[in-house]
């Protein structure tokens, strides 16, 4: 039903062929079936007893490492959006300008679109004769599937880039990553319960749709703070509340005709309906942009930009520390 419930007027006429064969046993007579529509009241008394209902049977996977890795099987079609390619570039862009050596983290990597991106942008850029120092990429996440892609990308990208990378001063970047379950960061002094590195580590920390899927984001945060450098930026994102998830099928689909694309598109919505529902029964929390830039300013950090991305549907904040 996800589908649907993005188009109003798709998901009416669907809800009035239901009811007309709950009723009757002929065939759907079109706008001329003359269904009521119940009030707003009844619908909300009926909404709030579905959402407890839903509660209740869909309670969350008791394991989300299988539930994310099952969802990333289907993400790669993502780069072939535009709407996914302008989000990737305005988060790039967010991050800034990476001196040598650069330290970057990306927490909540999945397969590692974003450090692809940096990839391709640090090395498209000629080096001035004294970037010896090699940026470092360092990707974070709660699944094995993911951090197994991110790496099979980005060492496709770096075997790529070594006949250019002979020609250039700088060398290849450095790559490593870790299984992290964020839901286990809360503050605790123990060093279970925090990020594996030193305060002030990076330069750039980059959290692109993560915090959502947190149990407690303010944990990670509180984390992101520590282990970023004064001075240094973190770009963070969530989509927004009642978001359109359709406009990535719509805008892949566009892009892209082969079969196995639209078949991949709709395999996404389909995940995407799921991680919709998690968040309808309150299990996930999108943010709005005054409530994204407030749970960052709670964690210590100053915003500096908020924007608009993902055909709309997502909040990106750059702040800093
Ligand atoms: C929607 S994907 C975003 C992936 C990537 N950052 C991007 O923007 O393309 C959400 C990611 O968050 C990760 N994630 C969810 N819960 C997590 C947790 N508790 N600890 C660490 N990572 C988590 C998932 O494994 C998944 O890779």
């Amino acid at each position: 039903m996800h589908e649907v419930r993005e188009n109003p007027q798709a998901a009416r006429q669907v809800f009035e062929q239901v009811a007309w064969a709950c009723l009757h046993d002929t065939a759907y007579p079109g706008e001329a079936a003359g269904l009521r529509v119940p009030g707003k009241k009844l619908i909300l008394a009926q909404n709030r007893c579905e959402r407890d209902r839903m509660r209740r049977s869909e309670a969350p996977a008791a394991d989300e490492a299988e539930f994310w890795s099952r969802y990333l099987r289907k993400y790669s079609i993502l780069e072939k959006s535009a709407d996914y390619r302008a989000y990737l570039d305005l988060v790039g862009r967010l991050c800034g300008a990476m001196r040598p050596g650069a330290l970057v983290l990306d927490a909540g990597c999945g397969n590692g679109l974003f450090g692809l991106w940096i990839l391709r942008e640090t090395w498209q850029r000629p080096a001035p004769a004294h970037d010896s120092a090699p940026l470092v990429y360092v990707g974070l996440d709660l699944t094995q599937r993911g951090l197994a892609d991110a790496l099979g990308n980005h060492l496709g990208w770096r075997q790529k880039l070594h006949p250019v990378a002979k020609t250039r001063a700088a060398p290849a970047p450095g790559l490593q990553y870790f299984l992290v379950d964020f839901d286990r960061l809360d503050g605790n002094p123990a060093a279970a319960a925090r990020l594996p590195f030193q305060e002030g580590t990076f330069d750039v920390i980059c959290c692109s749709l993560v915090l959502s899927y947190l149990q407690r984001p303010q944990g990670l945060l509180r984390e992101l703070h520590r282990v970023l450098r004064s001075g240094g930026t973190l770009v963070v994102s969530s989509m927004k509340p009642n978001c359109d998830l359709s406009v990535i099928y719509r805008d892949s689909i566009m892009a892209n005709v082969t079969a196995d694309d639209i078949e991949a598109g709709r395999n996404l919505l389909r995940a995407a309906g799921k991680i919709k529902l998690k968040e309808e029964i309150g299990y996930y929390t999108f943010f709005s942009q005054t409530e994204l830039a407030g749970i960052v300013m709670d964690a210590g950090f100053n915003v500096f930009e908020s924007h608009l991305s993902l055909g709309e549907q997502a909040v990106v904040i750059k702040a800093g520390k």
